[in-house]
């Protein structure tokens, strides 16, 4: 097919590939397995993921069961209103949401258009709320969009990479439907978006575990699209670690904010991306090679992410003892960390109960700043042990006005400020000291905290979380994100009738009121990859 391209942009015009594959529900025939023979065990209805380490189950707590958490909140028919103005039609079907429904903002800028990121909690709220045809659009939308030829100025971009966002664009006098999609070409920073093909596998799995329809999944253009993602985040390079090393800004985090290098954001959608894949592709030649791949992949990665990236109270203390300077292979502190740049906040923050992936690993280099996605994808890929699992949500519950505050949920503990602050973010004016990205409270997290607050078995949590953002969120036309050490402003910058804001909201209280939809975007542990057997302290 053509490529035609506006202004460096992808554009797709001739959409009827699209629309052969939106119009005809697939029955795939080639399909000689059956149901059973394919390694689909995570589709089973048993499996919802739900786990209760440590034994600190809150199902039974007061908080729980003394409410009603039935009775529908006002607030929940305005969400599912102002979710439904935001849907995006290409020729008649709705395809995706747009980023914000802000009229009174004067800069649009790209919030104007499907983000995939952006999309995927309305994608589960319409998922649990029964109405699959929209996702299936979007995933059939964005994998025509990922097979287009994409450039950055005369650079080519790898084959499997997904857009940061998509925009249709309606001629009137020709009756013609457009999409112009962004693969970071347009975006502030020229970043190509790292998450989307991610998000794009993983959203494939929940719709198939929701609805129970393989057949979107095994169609030879899904499973084309998830083995030319896997071919670009599987590639061999000169990396020693099993980690994906990123730019800064290729995720929700799209600014400049020190998060390149091995994100923990990253890490971890990639690790629960590479789990869906491995329950969705088939059992043919190409896909049993992928599937060899993923697994050395998935062993490799756990092991790193839970050696590595793990810091609890007994941790920090090891680490604080470094020796440095080691060479060969025995040396326990593998990547030079110099004692002296562990940062005063971490020993203050640190609880004697619970833990968290910190943000980054690399040589000489730890990121300590706490982050809630990452850490939420850590507990629904199960990337965390049990355990380590268990101790996140102590921490939450620990250092909860620092990580939650008065709005649920902080992007990131600390923010950075001052000199570096100017160094980090390049003196950036939107992410100033706890706004925005740096150390700003972002409503749609509160799906992520739920859904990992109901795996770990304490909803009650998820319960106080939701309290806070229903005595605010409609009152102030559901903002995007909002400023403060405890989240009490509305962001400086931020967009009203933001999507996923609303969107968030409703996976969360649906979620709470029915945990087995917490299925469809959870996986259970793979007890293949042995949890870490802890490091032994050498100098002790
Ligand atoms: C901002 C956010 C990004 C989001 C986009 C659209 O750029 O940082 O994560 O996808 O807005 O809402």
């Amino acid at each position: 097919m053509e490529d035609l391209r506006v202004n460096s942009q992808s554009s797709l015009s001739d959409v009827d590939d699209l629309f052969r594959l939106l119009d005809r529900p697939r029955l795939n025939i080639e399909r000689k397995r059956s149901f059973d023979e394919r390694s689909f065990s995570e589709m089973g209805i048993m499996d919802s993921g739900i786990n209760s380490p440590g034994g600190r189950s809150g199902w039974e707590t007061p908080a729980s069961s003394t409410r009603n958490s039935f009775e529908p909140h006002p607030m929940v028919a305005e969400a599912w209103d102002a979710l439904r103005r935001s849907l995006v039609h290409f020729r008649g079907q709705p395809v995706g949401t747009i980023a914000a429904y802000d009229h009174a903002s004067e800069e649009v800028l790209n919030y104007d258009q499907v983000f995939v990121r952006d999309f995927v909690p309305s994608a589960l709220a319409f998922l649990m709320n029964g109405e699959p045809e929209i996702v299936k659009n979007f995933l059939l939308m964005t994998i025509q969009i990922q097979g287009r030829e994409k450039r950055i100025d005369r650079f080519k971009l790898g084959e499997g990479a997904m857009p940061a966002s998509f925009k249709v664009i309606h001629d009137p006098i020709k009756k013609t439907d457009t999409v112009i999609a962004d693969f970071g070409e347009s975006a502030i920073g020229r970043v190509a978006p790292v998450d989307s093909g991610f998000w794009w596998i993983i959203l494939l799995r929940a719709y198939t575990k929701s609805t129970g329809d393989l057949s979107l999944a095994d169609t030879p253009e899904c499973q084309k699209g998830m083995r030319l993602i896997l071919s670009l985040c599987l590639s061999e390079g000169f990396d020693t670690f099993p980690t994906l090393l990123c730019a800064d800004g290729c995720s929700m985090v799209d600014r400049r904010m020190g998060v390149y290098g091995y994100p923990i954001e990253i890490q971890a959608l990639f690790f629960m991306a590479l789990r869906s894949a491995m329950s969705m592709l088939k059992h043919d030649t190409e896909g049993k090679e992928f599937m060899e791949r993923i697994s050395k992949r998935l062993h490799a990665l756990s092991f790193h992410m839970r050696s590595y990236f793990w810091l609890d109270f007994q941790q920090l203390n090891d680490i604080y003892r470094y020796k440095t300077e080691e060479y060969s292979h025995t040396a326990v502190n593998k990547f030079n960390v110099i004692p002296d740049s562990i940062p005063e906040w971490v020993f203050d923050f640190m609880p004697l109960r619970g833990g968290y992936f910190i943000g980054n690993v690399s040589p000489a280099r730890m990121d300590f700043r706490w982050f809630a996605l990452g850490n939420c994808v850590a507990i629904l890929a199960s990337l965390a042990t049990p355990e380590q699992s268990a101790a996140i949500m102590d921490l939450i519950e620990e250092r909860w006005e620092e990580l939650v505050g008065e709005m649920p949920v902080k992007i990131c503990h600390p923010a950075i400020e001052s000199h570096e602050w100017r160094i980090v973010t390049g003196c950036d004016p939107k992410n100033t000291r706890w706004s925005y990205h740096n150390g700003g409270s972002w409503p749609v997290l509160l799906w992520l905290l739920t859904a990992a607050c109901i795996k770990t078995g304490r909803p009650q949590i998820a319960r106080r979380a939701i309290d806070l953002a229903e005595s605010r969120l409609l009152k102030d036309g559901w903002p995007e994100y909002y400023d403060g050490k405890s989240g009490r402003f509305i962001g400086k910058q931020a967009r009203k009738f933001q999507t996923w804001s609303i969107a968030g909201y409703l996976v969360a209280k649906m979620m709470l009121e029915d945990p087995s939809h917490l299925g469809m975007i959870s996986l259970e542990e793979d007890k293949q990859t042995k949890p870490v057997i802890k490091r032994s302290h050498s100098w002790t």
